[in-house]
């Protein structure tokens, strides 16, 4: 991207959950909290960077209060703002439907391949009622985004996040046709097979609109290509070259690329050694005593296999009984999503497993497994320092940040076991010991391997590690799409060259 790029645009980046939420506190005052999801910790740097705005549902109780208040724009922080956000407000009834009917779980489920078609999922009227609600909220969306548009003085490029506001594109597109806009998909995209799990205009609608995208990104090769075959399959009449990545579909081109997401290696080695994770020293060595540490931490998610890594750990205690009492399994869950059944099921169903596991193996001394289940990201960087053992199973994962900032800043020699269907595997199979996530032997015996480990193994496994995490990190994340939306606005001056007309430059 030139260096100038940037100095005429104004950023307009959106996603359903924003960078912030807006709360009372105990003494009454309203109180900005730093929103939830690795897409917030992603795109907040660029955000500041550009001084531009972030469209998000409002979620905190006094997020539509703030947004009225500041006219739609609202300063963060507010004495000396950075950013902006505007909140888009919906009927609670409707967001439900949107959020917890139709885009978690029915999206989620198929973009991870989970649900079980001889059972689920079933487009019945209530499903049909929440496309109507997802569409709505889409469009809802869609109005705020355009109003930025309108508002903006500067060249606006329009970033969208996600797989909840899919239909949001073609809104726009419809009344900005030359508007500048991107779409990125944060988890990983089904084979053709499995998205046709949707019903059939859903497919089309859906598909339709991300190609008005003129970029579109995925993680890695593998969701972008089932992407390009999903669109051949369903939409023939779009015309997909397959090795360019590039789509014409109704008079339009999308290019669809990979950017896989990465970390900021210098933000997170600061936090690591900031005062308050250094406070949580005491507490950690509490928790592990002289026990090796076993460490995963996640959102509660039933893509990321949970169940399947504590059933593994029991394996490994019945297999390799000279562990007991000499290792540690901490896990801090964040329970998740918890509007919606089959997760409060979940989250259940962890609970009662840790308790089995605890109950077959506990010595006086000794609780195998030490579940947390409290939002303390210091606690979670001083862990993370610590381990000796980090388990990334999940069944299937956009990309996993977890893994790269293990890797980054973990202190012990500690070893990596990594999933094939993290998307981070791509980039750190040669740094971890990997693993099927379906194989519970294969996990429970890839635990003691890496106890086992020698120190120089261990080296050899963290410096290629480090050195693929070297090789992309954030920065490059943001600006490579940066790079594509660039070359989209030259191609379309150099078609026009002495007319702007082909240019949105309100
Ligand atoms: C994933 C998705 C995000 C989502 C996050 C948390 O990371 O890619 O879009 O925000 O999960 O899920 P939640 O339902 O709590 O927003």
């Amino acid at each position: 991207m030139s260096s100038e790029f940037l100095i005429d645009k104004e950023i307009i980046v959106s996603s359903n959950r924003g960078p912030v939420v807006f709360k009372k506190n105990e003494e009454g005052e309203i109180e900005l909290i730093r929103g939830a999801g690795g897409i917030v910790g992603s795109m907040i740097p660029f955000l500041v960077q550009t001084h531009g705005t972030w469209v998000s549902s409002a979620i905190g109780e006094y997020d539509h209060y703030m947004n009225t208040k500041y006219e739609d724009k609202v300063p963060v922080p507010l004495d000396n703002p950075e950013y902006y956000v505007q909140f888009v407000k919906t009927e609670e009834e409707d967001y439900n439907r949107f959020n917890g009917k139709f885009a978690n779980p029915l999206l989620w489920f198929i973009h991870h391949s989970m649900w079980n078609p001889p059972y689920s999922p079933c487009a019945d009227d209530e499903l049909h009622q929440a496309w109507d609600s997802y569409k709505h909220v889409n469009s809802m969306f869609a109005q705020a985004i355009i109003k930025d548009i309108q508002k903006s003085e500067k060249t606006p490029i329009v970033m969208l996040q996600d797989y909840h506001i899919y239909l949001v594109p073609e809104m726009i597109r419809k009344e900005h046709p030359d508007v500048l806009m991107s779409q990125f998909v944060h988890i990983p995209f089904p084979s053709p097979e499995i998205f046709q799990q949707l019903p059939n205009h859903m497919q089309k609608e859906i598909l339709g609109s991300i190609l008005t995208n003129n970029v579109l990104g995925f993680h890695i090769p593998r969701y972008m290509n089932n992407f390009l075959q999903t669109v051949k399959l369903i939409l023939p009449d779009a015309n997909v070259d397959i090795m360019g990545g590039n789509i014409l579909y109704q008079g339009h081109v999308c290019h669809v690329r990979t950017y896989p997401i990465s970390i900021d290696q210098e933000t997170i080695k600061n936090q690591a050694k900031s005062p308050q994770v250094l406070a949580k020293k005491d507490e950690v060595d509490e928790i592990i005593g002289d026990c090796k540490l076993i460490y995963r931490t996640d959102r509660a998610d039933l893509s990321k296999n949970i169940i399947r890594g504590f059933q593994a750990y029991d394996m490994f205690l019945e297999k390799y009984p000279e562990w007991r009492e000499k290792v540690k399994f901490v896990a801090t869950l964040m329970p998740s999503r918890q509007d919606i059944k089959i997760y409060r099921e979940y989250t259940d169903n962890i609970r009662d497993l840790v308790k089995e596991i605890n109950n077959k193996y506990a010595t006086p001394n000794w609780e195998p497994i030490k579940y947390i289940c409290r939002g303390d990201y210091d606690l979670v960087i001083a862990l993370l320092k610590r381990y000796d053992v980090l388990l990334v199973n999940p069944i299937l994962d956009g990309m996993n940040i977890v893994a790269k900032e293990g890797s980054a800043i973990n202190e012990n020699k500690g070893v990596l076991v990594l999933s094939t269907g993290a998307g981070c595997y791509e980039e750190l199979k040669e740094g971890a010991i990997c693993i099927n996530p379906y194989d519970l032997r294969q996990t429970a015996e890839s635990l003691d391997m890496a106890l086992l480990m020698d120190d120089k193994t261990k080296e050899e496994l963290q410096k290629n590690a480090i050195s693929a995490l070297k090789a992309n990190d954030l920065n490059r994340w943001t600006s490579s799409q940066l790079d594509d939306i660039e070359a989209v606005l030259i191609e379309k001056q150099n078609l026009s060259p002495d007319s702007k007309e082909g240019i949105e430059m309100n």
